[in-house]
């Protein structure tokens, strides 16, 4: 991934915010994103059904990224998520946006 920008300041927390709006949040391997996606689904419902956890399906990546870096900087408040999110690189994190926002979205519920 050479000449890409690195996004690792997102972690910084602090820039989090400038950083997601900037352009140079790489976009996610979608492909790669479904691999790692096996270990989210055991909670998060493929199917989009509610089942006592959200549904994570077709979010916009942008706000699928600020999540999970809210999970991970601890200001979302969720010791499963938290812990999920904070072993998760960047780049992970992107990849996971790009399968799941590609998806289709839950029937209204
Ligand atoms: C052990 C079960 C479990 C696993 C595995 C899991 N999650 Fe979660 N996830 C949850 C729960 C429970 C919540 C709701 C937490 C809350 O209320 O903040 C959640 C919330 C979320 C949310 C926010 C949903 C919303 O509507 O606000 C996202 C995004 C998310 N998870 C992504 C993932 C990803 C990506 C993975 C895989 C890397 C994953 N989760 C793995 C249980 C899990």
């Amino acid at each position: 991934m050479t000449g890409v920008p690195s996004p690792r300041r997102c972690a910084a927390g602090a820039a989090l915010l400038a950083c997601i709006a900037a352009p140079a949040l790489a976009a996610g391997d979608r492909a790669f994103g479904e691999h790692l996606a096996s270990e989210c689904v055991a909670c998060h419902q493929l199917s989009g059904r509610y089942q006592g956890i959200p549904p994570i399906l077709a979010w916009p990546e942008e706000t699928f990224v600020v999540v999970m870096n809210e999970y991970k900087l601890r200001r979302r408040a969720n010791p499963v998520m938290q812990t999920i999110a904070a072993r998760l690189s960047d780049e992970e994190i992107a990849a996971l946006a790009a399968y799941f926002g590609s998806l289709p979205a839950p029937p209204a519920q």
